[in-house]
């Protein structure tokens, strides 16, 4: 026997009734970035492996272990072959796009989001895969645009705040913290990588070759043994200028007046190296180990980085799995999460021996079910050749209602149509059904 196949390592399938909810967290976040004025972005799943180097950083472990990139040959023969990388995060490509549309030119402060799957080779655990879905959203644009003012950060936080709840995700916390300018970021590298000279070599590997290339990725190390070294390193916040200082109190007192409330966490860098001044996330305790519900910050020369015009900008990407996992758990029994109802079961009816008769009838309930469908109703369709308890059975399972259409109900145009959770049956000509099926069912 061949072997089966199986969705890879990493990935997995999302099913009915489970993708309601994949449904429903992306429609609340499209209703909600609409309220704010976001406008939807759509960028390609694959990009040059040289926009991810230059933009996310070589050092950060997104780049350096997790991309999953190849030599793209299919040029010709007298081009040298392309690298070639799934995208995974979509801030990079947003910024590619602003700069290859010249969005800037316009003078605006531009507002986009996106959702869609990004991919990593991680190892895979609870709330993390290899494709993993991202709803996501970057404000920027020229200075002159206001891009680069605090109340863009504030607005950004307030707005997650809000989706946040309307999603009903509850006991969500705010982190919060400020990396400076890039300026006050060399400066803090240099005090980090004196302090680690002597460190280092108690530390693991990669905080070894980090203490030398990139001291700050040195705090995205989660290696247990490595905690109480981390510890006590000094904090990024006494390396920032009076310039991102007044930026960051302005941040939070902005917050304060919106009644936001966050937490301020001096570690957290967050792993992408584009980030300058605020940088967030969201975490949730109901989520184990991988507790970030999503992160986010502000990129003030990530357009510059790789070959823009200067841009200033800001933006999050909330993990949607982890979004899904959360409501999950918050439900009482996810198990008992209903399963999709139709309005009705179309139930064709003919005696299964007179092939004329089944044609018939069978393309008469299409053509119902046509008529249904298009008046709003979700409809499952029968098949003509089952008995009437066969119908029954099938449209109990899966439907509130069944229509029976038999010979004389096509000919008379009144269908029988018996409702199951009060087991009441009526008579309902065809011009009324659709208003009839639409009318409350008990459940
Ligand atoms: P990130 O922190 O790498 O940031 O990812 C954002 C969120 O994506 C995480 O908080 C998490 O919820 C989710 N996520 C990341 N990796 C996985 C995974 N392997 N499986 C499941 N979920 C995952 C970014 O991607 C930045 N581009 C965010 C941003 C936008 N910053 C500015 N603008």
């Amino acid at each position: 026997m061949s072997q089966t196949l199986k969705a890879v390592r990493g990935t997995r399938d999302l099913l009915p009734p489970e993708t309601e909810l994949w449904n429903r967290i992306e429609a609340t976040a499209r209703r909600v970035f609409a309220r704010y004025n976001f406008g939807e972005i759509r960028t390609p799943l694959f990009e040059d492996t040289g926009l991810f180097a230059r933009g996310v950083g070589e050092e950060t472990d997104i780049v350096s272990k997790e991309m999953y990139t190849w030599e793209d040959r299919a040029r010709a023969q007298s081009e040298k072959p392309q690298s070639l990388t799934l995208r995974p995060e979509n801030t990079a490509g947003v910024v590619r796009a602003y700069i290859e549309h010249k969005l800037g030119e316009t003078g605006q402060l531009q507002k986009l989001y996106y959702i869609g799957p990004q991919f990593r080779r991680e190892r895979p655990q609870k709330g993390r895969y290899r494709q993993f879905f991202q709803i996501g959203a970057e404000v920027i644009g020229p200075q002159s645009a206001g891009s680069e003012s605090p109340l863009r950060d504030a607005e950004v936080l307030e707005m997650l705040a809000t989706l946040l709840d309307e999603l009903g995700i509850v006991g969500w916390t705010l982190e919060l913290n400020s990396v400076g300018s890039s300026a006050d970021r060399a400066r803090y590298n240099d005090i980090l990588r004196s302090a680690l000279a002597a460190l280092a070599p108690k530390m693991c590997q990669d905080c070894q070759r980090r203490a030398v290339t990139n001291p700050l990725r040195v705090l995205d190390c989660k290696v247990p043994e490595d905690q109480p070294i981390i510890e006590t390193l000094p904090k990024i916040a006494d390396s920032l200028d009076e310039e991102s200082k007044t930026h960051f109190a302005q941040v939070c007192a902005a917050l304060d007046a919106a009644g936001v409330v966050y937490k301020l966490n001096p570690r957290l860098v967050r792993g992408l190296d584009y980030y300058t001044r605020t940088t967030f996330e969201f975490t949730h305790g109901g989520l184990g180990a991988q507790n970030a519900l999503l992160g986010g910050g502000r990129y003030d020369g990530l357009s510059e980085s790789i070959g823009g015009p200067k841009a200033p900008g800001i933006g999050f990407a909330m993990g949607e799995d982890r979004l899904v996992l959360t409501l999950q758990a918050q439900e009482a029994d996810p198990k008992a999460a209903s399963p999709l109802f139709a309005d009705a079961f179309v139930a064709p009816m003919a005696n299964a021996k007179d092939a004329e008769k089944l044609k018939t009838i069978n393309a008469a309930a299409l053509a119902l079910a046509r008529e249904l469908r298009r008046a709003g109703l979700r409809i499952e369709l029968g098949e003509g050749s089952f008995r009437l308890k066969k119908s029954f059975e099938a449209a109990d399972k899966c439907a509130r209602r069944i229509v029976i259409l038999g010979e004389d109900e096509l000919a008379s145009g009144v269908l029988t149509v018996k409702t199951f959770a009060t087991g009441e049956q009526a008579k309902v000509s065809r011009a009324e059904l659709a208003t009839f099926l639409a009318s409350p069912a008990g459940v």
